[in-house]
């Protein structure tokens, strides 16, 4: 759930209301928000800078390679259609609703996840946790430690590919996962943070240490300060 300018609104309710074009409140939204161009974006960091957590051999591959494909994918894909030209975001929303685009949905939900987890972390020693958020992950999980150890559950139990998420859920902080490239706005969710568990994003420096990876990612190499920014966003504090 979101909340700006006083009104709440779940997502699928956000997308109800842009299509019937009826409130020009959520439409400046849609204006600030949904705005992603499909253009690969830039890493915020060198590419040897989560290193060793994430070296720059796995990036080389793993943004290089999966996620510009993604991109390149989803361009494909559009060309030609009614979603040539969409945002990023719209291309998700309107392939997640339409089985027969699920290469397309696929493919253009793998980039935006990716946008979000290259950009939620900072260089090795530079991401300190707010103490607004410590606050957050008390409230909502116990502590900081019981938030981390749900995440690490959630990623080693996913089975085969797919993400451990943090969510901004009706209003509230929650974990889990989802398999392969979907994305949490599918379940009216709103994705804050997400570990990679596919093998493309720790096999080639941690084999198959999924486990150890997402600790070490959650340990030393999160961007607290966007995390908390995003929450703010769809809480709307
Ligand atoms: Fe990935």
């Amino acid at each position: 759930m979101h909340s700006a300018n006083g009104v709440a609104f779940s997502y699928n309710e956000l997308n109800h209301k842009l299509d019937k074009k009826v409130e020009r409140k959520i439409m400046q939204h849609k204006e600030e928000w949904m705005k992603t161009p499909l253009e690969l974006p830039e890493l915020p960091y060198a590419k040897d800078a989560l290193a060793p957590v994430i070296s720059e051999q796995t990036i080389d591959y793993h943004y290089g390679k999966h996620h510009k494909a993604y991109y390149d994918t989803t361009k494909t894909l559009v060309k030609g259609t009614e979603l040539e030209g969409a945002s990023l975001e719209e291309i998700v929303e309107a392939s997640g609703k339409d089985p027969s685009m699920k290469k397309l949905y696929n493919n253009a939900a793998q980039a935006w996840n990716h946008n979000l987890y290259w950009k939620q972390f900072a260089p090795v020693g530079k991401g300190k946790m707010p103490a607004k958020l410590e606050t957050l992950f008390k409230e909502n999980f116990g502590s900081v430690e019981d938030f981390k150890k749900k995440m690490v559950e959630e990623g080693v139990a996913r089975f085969g590919s797919g993400w451990a998420w943090l969510v901004v859920d009706d209003g509230k902080l929650d974990v889990y996962s989802t398999p392969n490239g979907d994305n949490p706005w599918k379940d009216g969710k709103f994705p804050v943070f997400g570990l990679d568990v596919w093998e493309h994003a720790y096999y080639l420096d941690y084999q198959n240490l999924r486990k150890k990876h997402l600790e070490e990612v959650l340990d030393k190499i999160v961007n607290w300060d966007y995390v908390l920014e995003l929450i703010d966003r769809y809480i709307g504090q």
